[in-house]
């Protein structure tokens, strides 16, 4: 592979553009952008840069997988192109259409421990807002409804919360060894565990190396370390999060408790989640 092609995802001789053979489907604020990032460092993965929304949004499914498969990068035969859009994982009409596109699609599912991830997801919207200069409501006043003093299920922020609703869906089309699922917890913690396990899932031969993840101390996260250039994720990636106060904190703990149990049986796997 000449030196500088994932980068310059020029045609090249020998390059097309490939449909995707695997995608990472969420969860939305799971550490999707840092897996695929990760993923991006081994030598037989090209991965799209942006968020294609091909199968949540009727425009872009209209206009036919050719279409779909224009926005991909260059790619030799024998490597693995991976798309991202966090958004597939909720969408109802997502899972049919990926799998009319392919039946045999791996498809990589991020989770985080729900009432982080309804955080994550609500300090997203709120520093929004704030950059418009538009009112935002606090999180607590967001996930209560205010009359009953219970969770409020209709906030966006909590449905995107209850994986098991979302993953049903998924497997109305797909066997469970379809998917592989990443802790996103361990992923901030220790990513190169995460990324070779997916490097085994995806069969792809042991490229990415410990070395390639370095601990930056001012942004608090793991960089990607390549030919002695270390890159790091945005600054909308790893906020700060909202104090929240406990007994909300421990109210959406309950909530989301036997959704999670339901999520772990259907998985056959369980999660560290509080
Ligand atoms: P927070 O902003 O809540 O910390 P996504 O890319 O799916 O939107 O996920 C964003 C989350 O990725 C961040 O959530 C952060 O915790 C997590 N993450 C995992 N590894 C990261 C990394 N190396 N750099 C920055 N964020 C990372």
């Amino acid at each position: 592979i000449p030196n500088g092609f994932k980068k310059s995802r020029l045609k090249i001789a020998h390059t097309h553009r490939q449909l995707p053979q695997c995608l990472i489907i969420g969860v939305k604020k799971g550490g999707t952008r840092a897996l695929l990032n990760y993923l991006n460092i081994h030598p037989d993965v090209v991965t799209a840069s942006d968020e294609i929304h091909f199968f949540d949004r009727n425009e872009n499914y209209n206009q036919g997988f050719d279409a779909y498969r224009h926005e991909m990068p260059f790619s030799f035969k024998g490597q693995i192109t991976i798309e991202k859009t966090p958004a597939y994982f909720t969408s109802p009409k997502a899972p049919k259409r990926v799998f009319r596109m392919n039946n045999s699609m791996k498809l990589l599912l991020v989770v985080r421990d729900p009432v982080e991830r309804t955080i994550s997801d609500y300090a997203q919207v709120a520093e929004g807002k704030r950059m418009k200069n538009k009112p935002w409501e606090l999180f607590e006043d967001k996930v209560i409804d205010r009359k009953t003093g219970q969770v409020d299920k209709t906030y966006s922020g909590i449905q995107r919360s209850i994986y098991i609703r979302h993953f049903i869906r998924w497997l109305e089309y797909f066997q469970l060894s379809q998917f592989h699922f990443i802790d996103g917890d361990n992923l901030v913690r220790n990513p190169y565990k995460e990324v070779v396990d997916v490097e085994t899932y995806l069969r792809l031969d042991p490229r990415i190396k410990v070395e390639n993840f370095i601990f930056n101390k001012t942004k608090g996260f793991y960089c990607v370390k390549i030919d002695e250039k270390e890159k790091c994720l945005s600054d909308s990636k790893g906020r700060k999060h909202p104090d929240v106060d406990p007994n909300v904190y421990q109210k959406l703990q309950h909530f989301f408790h036997p959704y999670n149990e339901r999520f772990f049986h259907r998985i056959g796997r369980r999660f560290n989640w509080s």
